[in-house]
């Protein structure tokens, strides 16, 4: 039974550190309104010029580097990006290019903060399938380019940053003791496109457009669908919420979190929250959070992960991996 096999993980946040506090000075908002509503306390902007294939590869060169491997190692790419440099090619091929990979296969996933965990599924499909030996399954993202700044009830919400993990097969015995993804469970209902939504783009308006968002629907629809998804994906591999180490959700909003981390019955303390920090990255948010964890030593070798996001689609999904 062929596994995909996590070898190390890396991140990248930009250096510009904006606070709550540096927003309240330029329109109406505050800290203490922004801290109540999300647990957001600062997020990092990307500076001029620096590029979402910028901070992903800085975020793979680290994981490259924790894994021990190098990017010759590597045949298949998958970047998680709602915010690629350019519409064509895929980002992926510029890291790949930069990476200094010439061979295999490198593509974007788009999923926007769902799409961590579906670039991942992705990954691990064709990891099981044949098509690749060994993967890199980026998250990245320069959100700050597609927000309204003048729209407070969302650019005070998000960030940018990078997050990335190297995947290798390896032969499990078909056991829940095996490490790597040991199951996927994908969705989306595209019903819901009005409250998530960019108002532009190549085929409708010829314009990059911004980031559009019902927070009250969005909020409804990822408490009930993040418990949902959870379940189908601990049942798909024969677990139970009581066997997760750690929930590594996606980092929206701290209230989102914790109202998943409750309806599982999880202690606060197996759930990595970083929301505080780097506020919503979108495809980079799980990626990120994995890698500070793994960073500060809580998540170890054979811990078991939950993964989850939710988002623009709206898609969303989990993965199970023991690390
Ligand atoms: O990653 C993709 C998934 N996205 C999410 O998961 C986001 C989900 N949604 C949320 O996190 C929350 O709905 C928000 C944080 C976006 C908003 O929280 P809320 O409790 O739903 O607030 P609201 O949008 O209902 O706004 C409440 C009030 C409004 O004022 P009135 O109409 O009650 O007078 C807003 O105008 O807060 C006001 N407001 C603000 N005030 C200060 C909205 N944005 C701000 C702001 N600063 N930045």
């Amino acid at each position: 039974m062929i596994r995909s096999v996590v070898q190390g993980c890396g991140s990248y946040l930009p250096e510009r550190v904006v606070t709550n506090a540096d927003l309240a000075k330029t329109m109406d908002t505050s800290d203490e309104w922004i801290q109540q509503r999300t647990g957001i306390k600062q997020r990092h902007i990307a500076a001029e010029g620096e590029l979402t294939s910028h901070l992903a590869l800085a975020a793979s060169e680290r994981a490259l580097a924790h894994a021990g491997m190098k990017a010759s190692d590597l045949d298949l790419i998958v970047l998680a990006t709602a915010t690629p440099d350019e519409t064509f090619p895929a980002t992926a091929t510029r890291v790949q290019a930069q990476l200094g990979m010439t061979g295999g296969a490198a593509f974007d996933v788009q999923a926007v903060c769902a799409g961590f965990v579906y670039g991942l599924s992705v990954a691990d499909s064709m990891i099981k399938n044949g098509l690749a030996s060994t993967a890199l399954v980026i998250g990245a993202e320069t959100f700050s380019r597609i927000l309204d700044w003048n729209d407070r009830g969302t650019c005070v919400l998000f960030g940018d940053g990078a997050g990335a993990v190297v995947l290798r097969a390896e032969e499990g015995k078909g056991t829940s003791a095996d490490r790597g993804v040991l199951a996927n469970a994908l969705h989306s209902d595209g019903r819901q496109h009005d409250i998530l939504y960019v108002d532009g783009g190549p085929s409708s308006t010829r314009t990059t457009g911004f980031l559009r968002m019902e927070g009250k629907e969005v909020f409804k629809h990822a408490v009930v669908n993040m418990a949902t998804v959870v379940g189908e994906v601990l049942a798909k591999a024969g677990f139970e919420t009581k066997d997760i180490d750690w929930l590594v959700p996606h980092q929206a909003n701290k209230r989102i979190i914790d109202g998943t981390g409750r309806k599982l019955g999880l202690p606060p303390e197996r759930v990595v929250v970083t929301v505080d920090r780097h506020a919503n990255t979108s495809a980079a948010s799980i990626p990120l959070a994995l890698d500070t964890a793994v960073q500060d030593g809580r998540i170890k070798k054979g811990d078991l992960l939950l993964l989850e996001g939710i988002g623009g689609g709206l898609a969303w999904g989990a993965s199970l991996v023991r690390w």
